[in-house]
């Protein structure tokens, strides 16, 4: 250990660690170190115990006290569309119509590369200033737009194109040949930063599901995609589906999946609202996880698409890994503060139980990266991990445990609900300063 090779961070520090625990240290210490591979987290500590073996090191040089403010790890937004970032403020519809009326025209918008690069270059910087580092994102169909968004994105994130070539807009729609030499193409380009996405079964061919599948896999990429939002997309889904060859047999959305090849454990399915004991015995069966939205199933006027309540507590007991997402623009707001407010608050409001703000915190950064794979590397603040953190004010009198802690940071902006997504001062990547408020 040498004294120029340590950091020193001074503030609150709440550190998920799984759906019943949150660590709490108040005051804490986190201590870093620079090491060859990186930034990495050396140790977290309650200021006064056991600094003894720190204070020779630490000097005004090293340390950085943040006043009022709590440290906690940055977010992963398992499921969101970047390419939507105008429509969170448009009308909100039954699925189905609101993706006809409002979605597709606004993605149809990104075939244009100049507007693509512009609006990346944008959106990225903005979601790291919301304090998420990690996630899945699908793009629109344009090739060009995946490779707008890779260039800007920082952090850990999956990024698809969408694939459509079936009951979609004339100018969305692609032929399974383009789609799937596009997938090709990205898979080569982006490796495994690249995420095989098709929209969902009513816009994807099986033909294109199970050939790119194929891809994905053999390249070890992602596959996400949308399942059971909705009871008329999952009744629209059957009823194309029973007219496919191979498929006129298949009872249920998952069956479909499964049989073109787009479960397992590197499969993301968005929603699974609808889903019968059965299905969820294939996703646990097969590993798949499911993204559940909250902000983007919440009721209309609470600016959702009113898809219905996720049953978290289902999903569990069946074994199925799940974390969370914003599904911007499903979603309305980028921050995952707001994602886990309307997750607690809905399955308050439905006397469900169980959906503490300790849950939402570890679904929405430790379960992500358990999901992608990174949790050995990144996801909380624990030591070993790169120093990836964020800084959160936070005015106010201390809550005795964390629970109560984050139950106050999280409602900060329940009545004015966009300044969730300025809620964070500083972004910690690889222990590099990415963001600070000015
Ligand atoms: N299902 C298919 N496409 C979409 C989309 O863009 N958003 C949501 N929420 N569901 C979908
Ligand atoms: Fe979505």
């Amino acid at each position: 250990m040498s004294k120029q090779n340590l950091r020193f961070y001074v503030a609150t520090i709440l550190n998920p660690i799984n759906d019943k625990k949150c660590e709490y240290f108040n005051p804490g210490l986190l201590v870093v170190e620079e090491k060859k591979k990186g930034v990495v987290i050396k140790d977290l500590l309650q200021l006064g115990k056991g600094l003894d073996k720190y204070e020779d090191f630490m000097s005004d040089e090293n340390t950085t006290h943040f006043e009022d403010a709590i440290i906690m790890p940055g977010f992963f937004d398992m499921h969101f569309h970047w390419v939507q970032d105008d429509v969170r403020e448009m009308p909100k519809d039954n699925l189905l119509t609101w993706l006809e009326n409002y979605t597709f025209p606004t993605e149809t918008k990104f075939a244009n590369k100049t507007y693509a690069k512009k609006r990346a270059k944008e959106f990225f910087a903005r979601l790291t200033t919301t304090g998420t580092i990690g996630g899945a994102c699908y793009s629109s169909i344009h090739e060009h737009a995946v490779e707008a968004a890779i260039d800007n994105v920082q952090g850990h994130f999956v990024i698809g194109n969408v694939l459509m070539n079936m009951y979609s807009p004339k100018k969305l729609t692609q032929t399974e040949t383009e789609s799937l030499e596009i997938t090709k193409r990205l898979i080569q380009k982006f490796k495994t930063k690249h995420a095989f996405t098709p929209r969902f079964a009513i816009t994807t061919t099986p033909e294109v599901m199970s050939k790119g599948a194929k891809m994905a896999d053999k390249a070890k990429c992602f596959k996400q995609t949308h399942l059971s939002e909705t009871p008329n997309e999952i009744e629209f889904v059957l009823s194309i589906y029973k007219n496919i060859p191979g498929f006129e047999d298949v009872k249920t959305y998952t069956d479909i999946y499964e049989r073109s090849g787009m479960l397992g454990e590197r499969s993301l399915m968005g929603h699974g609202i609808y889903l019968s004991d059965k299905e969820l015995k294939t996703l646990s069966k097969t590993k798949t996880s499911v993204i559940h939205c909250p902000t983007s199933n919440a009721p209309i006027k609470e600016r959702g698409l009113g898809s219905g309540l996720f049953d978290f507590k289902k999903t569990e007991k069946a074994k199925v890994r799940w974390a969370l997402g914003s599904d911007i623009g499903g979603g309305p707001i980028l921050s995952m503060f707001d994602v886990i407010r309307s997750f607690v608050d809905q399955n308050a409001k439905k006397k469900v139980t169980g959906a503490t703000h300790t849950k939402g915190l570890y679904r929405s950064t430790l379960a992500g990266a358990e999901i992608l794979g990174l949790d050995k590397k990144t996801g909380n603040i624990s030591p070993g991990k790169s120093a990836n953190f964020i800084v959160v004010p936070f005015k106010g009198e201390a809550a005795k445990n964390a629970e109560l802690m984050l139950e106050k940071v999280v409602n900060t902006h329940k009545k004015k609900r966009e300044d969730y997504d300025k809620m964070v001062s500083h972004v910690y990547l690889d222990g590099k300063l990415l963001f600070s408020k000015k």
